[in-house]
């Protein structure tokens, strides 16, 4: 398996989709400047593999990966609002509240968390084995992520806790929250997408939901370190903005060295519970993402 090479094709994909959305004027502008602006896709790229390693095909999952990316995007863009954490880079460009102004950017994050259920409920295909529930279950799935006991959850524990030091345990449920959540909807809803139109065995979701969840702890420990040490040209966010914010975080809690090993072993348990699902297809491509998101630098 060449990794990268299919990572860029994954990703090719899905930036050929989304360009599909919001075409017009006005609101549509400010969620397509967001939508559009790079990122790494890998919670969409989740979907598909997950989707693919479950018998499935890429492009079954492709509109269920879209829908979480725009719901992502919609949490980057209410992220770095001023109530929040008041950042003016994002994805390399002017954060978008710096471009079109608080109001719209409030707006754009509201329509693209809509747009994202629309996208998941008319998700196109054909759907067999038990039929069009499977889009249900993907919305249930994605709606439970998105949030008081997920991500919005995640937010409210890392916004209202800041200026205050958390123990490990506390960062753990607030990271498992803020960012495992959604990393969680996106690979369970590419399992989603096999099982609409084929048998696939439950342990196949459960292997998801927790190797998302080990991968989730490690991405953002990372992202923490990343804050700190990264490059802005490359990291395409302001360096610093987690200390600037009096944030508790791994870092500061732990310091680099001890969050490098966290981030390996929480890697290696994101891999080994792979294991434990019953696939058709191959966990390869999944267990080398897990790898290198331990140590990306973007
Ligand atoms: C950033 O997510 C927010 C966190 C959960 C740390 P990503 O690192 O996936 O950001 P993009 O989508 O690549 O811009
Ligand atoms: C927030 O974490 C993750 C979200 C749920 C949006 P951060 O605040 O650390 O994310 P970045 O560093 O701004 O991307
Ligand atoms: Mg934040
Ligand atoms: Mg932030
Ligand atoms: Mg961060």
């Amino acid at each position: 398996m060449d990794f990268t090479k299919e990572m860029e094709a994954a990703r090719q994909m899905v930036e050929n989709r989304l360009q599909q959305f919001f075409p017009g004027g006005g609101l549509e502008e400010a969620m397509r400047y967001s939508l559009l602006a790079g990122g790494k896709r890998v919670r969409p790229i989740l979907t598909m593999k997950f989707c693919e390693a479950a018998g499935g095909t890429q492009e079954e999952a492709l509109d269920f990966g879209c829908a979480v990316e725009m719901l992502h995007t919609y949490s980057l863009i209410h992220d770095d609002l001023p109530c929040m954490d008041n950042d003016d880079l994002r994805r390399g460009k002017p954060t978008c509240h710096i471009k079109f102004g608080e109001c719209v950017a409030t707006l754009a994050g509201d329509a693209l968390q809509a747009a994202a259920f629309q996208t998941v409920l008319s998700a196109k295909g054909e759907w067999r084995h038990g039929g069009q529930m499977y889009r249900a279950l993907a919305a249930e799935i994605l709606a439970e992520s998105a949030g008081f006991r997920g991500m919005c959850g995640g937010q409210y524990g890392d916004t209202i806790g800041d200026g205050h030091s958390h123990t490990e345990a506390e960062l753990t449920a607030i990271n498992d929250k803020k960012t495992g959540a959604l990393l969680r909807a996106a690979c369970m809803m590419g399992v989603a997408a096999s099982m609409g139109r084929r048998a696939v065995e439950e342990s196949c979701m459960d292997a998801a939901r927790e190797y998302a969840a080990n991968l989730g702890l490690a991405f953002q420990i990372r992202d923490d370190m990343l804050d700190v040490t990264g490059d802005t040209g490359e990291f395409g966010k302001p360096i610093g903005s987690d200390a600037s914010n009096g944030k508790s975080t791994y870092v500061t809690l732990l310091g680099l060295d001890a969050c490098g090993a966290r981030v390996l072993d929480y890697t290696e348990k994101a891999k080994a519970a792979l294991k434990t699902g019953n696939w058709a297809g191959t966990t390869e491509f999944l267990e080398a993402l897990a790898d290198s998101m331990a140590v990306r630098t973007f």
